[in-house]
């Protein structure tokens, strides 16, 4: 396993690109399921939840190939409805396999996701949507099997006790363009990524009404047709480096998602003080002396997203006064917190907030990454303290950012990544 070292205090400047949007690639990949001819995917960035997925995609059956620059040639010319648990337990996105399979084959057997370090990550709004197509759904032995085979269209709401569902959206919509009848459904998911993905179905011949409105109306179509799709730029990525050069940068410029994609964090970046301007295609990002505290809430789409929470934290944490971070999505969503606090971050939580009273600097430490959001939050952390910062596990972080060491390299940040056996011994996190 690798380890990330960093040497805080040195200024980023140059321009950093980010890449395709993993939480678009993942549905997609999901949806080249639903036809028999192939499927051209570009812009596709290069982490290990993307490779995963494509494994999982050659387990039902579809032929895969990276064709590097970030192109991806898949045919699902058969298709099997089992995705088994040894699989889908590492990434539990895969659960977005559902939907395809029960589109394509009117059937599926996917293993139950469980949880991750985030919180639990239930799914039985996707289950309660399958059912409103009349699919049977079934929990047995760690396994959701579903029978859609007299499936028909039906009206859903989707909303559960913390609004819409990303991944219970895109089940629903993959499984609606191939089921019989017209499907309705509320309370739909907003996000960018579900734009994408019903772009990319629309091409593939599915007709979706509503398309980034939380009310979409889907008409099945028996088959659809194979696709040429280049996946938007990630607006997590892109806002993660936005913070970096409010953090460490002066004038760092950043290609990736437009401001469209990126309006609630935006919005909340100018009410800090940090100067953000978007020209042609890229942002510059004027790093601010003087900053402000807020208050933040994260909420589904177009509120300000949770992904972009850990992040805000560093940078808020290095921010005069009193800021309060409260998670309306995923509410234990703080594993940052201990890990910014050993560098010397003052931060409380409070239920489903996070208190944070500024410092004036934090100090480098070993931390330990947990989710990939988290581990981003201590990379960021890492180029503003004083002093060395190691972080280990950094596997969390090749899963949703491509490269982030090089990309800061390159633009001037003091930071290696080198083989754990490399890290002082006395500096060694202990296994409890
Ligand atoms: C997607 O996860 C993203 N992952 C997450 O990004 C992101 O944090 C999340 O949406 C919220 O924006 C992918 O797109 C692959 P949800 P998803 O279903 O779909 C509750 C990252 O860092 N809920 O929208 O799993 C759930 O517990 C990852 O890139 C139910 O109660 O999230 C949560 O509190 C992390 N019942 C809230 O809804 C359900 O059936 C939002 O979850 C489903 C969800």
């Amino acid at each position: 396993m690798d380890v990330i070292r960093i040497e805080g205090g040195s200024f980023l400047q140059g321009r950093i690109t980010a890449g395709g949007a993993k939480n678009s690639v993942l549905p997609i990949f999901a949806a080249c399921l639903l036809t028999e001819d192939e499927c051209v995917i570009r812009n596709v960035p290069d982490l290990s939840d993307v490779r995963y997925m494509g494994k999982i995609l050659e387990h039902v059956g579809a032929s895969v190939a990276d064709e590097g620059d970030g192109v991806w040639r898949i045919r699902a010319a058969e298709v099997r409805p089992e995705a088994p648990y040894e699989l889908v337990r590492k990434m539990r996105a895969s659960i977005c396999l559902l939907g395809a399979l029960v589109g394509r084959l009117g059937e599926a057997r996917v293993s139950m996701p469980g949880g991750c370090v985030i919180g639990p990550r239930p799914i039985d709004l996707h289950m309660k949507g399958l059912r409103k197509l009349s699919c049977q759904v079934e929990v047995e032995a760690g396994y959701l099997r579903v029978d859609g085979h007299s499936r028909r269209g039906g009206d859903v709401f989707l909303g559960g006790r913390y609004g819409s569902t990303v991944t219970g959206t895109a089940n629903l919509v993959m499984a609606a363009v191939r089921t019989p009848g017209k499907t309705r459904i509320e309370c739909a998911a907003c996000e960018p990524e579900i734009v994408d993905l019903c772009t990319l179905l629309q091409e593939m011949g599915a007709l979706i009404e509503g398309v980034g409105s939380p009310t979409l109306v889907i008409h099945g179509v028996d088959s659809l047709k194979g696709v040429d799709h280049s996946v938007i730029p990630d607006r997590i990525e892109t806002g993660t480096y936005l913070i970096a050069g409010a953090l460490a940068g002066s004038g760092l410029e950043v290609v990736g998602a437009p401001p469209s994609l990126l309006g609630a964090f935006t919005d909340k970046m100018e009410e800090v003080g940090v100067g953000l301007e978007f020209n042609q295609g890229v942002w510059t990002v004027h790093s601010a002396a003087d900053r402000n505290p807020v208050d933040l809430i994260t909420l589904p789409h177009p509120g300000f997203p949770t992904d972009l929470q850990a992040q805000m934290c560093t940078l808020l944490a290095i921010t005069p006064g009193i800021s309060v971070l409260t998670e309306r999505v995923y509410p234990n969503r703080f594993m940052h917190v201990p890990e910014l606090q050993r560098m010397g971050a003052d931060l409380a939580i409070e239920g489903a907030s996070c208190i944070v009273k500024g410092r004036k600097s934090l100090s480098g430490a070993p931390v330990m990454a947990s989710d990939l959001r988290a581990s981003a939050a201590l990379v960021l952390a890492g180029l503003v303290a004083t002093g060395e910062t190691w972080i280990q596990r950094v596997y969390h972080l090749d899963r949703g950012y491509q490269c982030m060491d090089a990309k800061l390299r390159a633009v001037g940040a003091r930071i290696e990544r080198l083989p754990d056996s490399e890290m002082p011994k006395h500096l060694l996190g202990e296994d409890n």
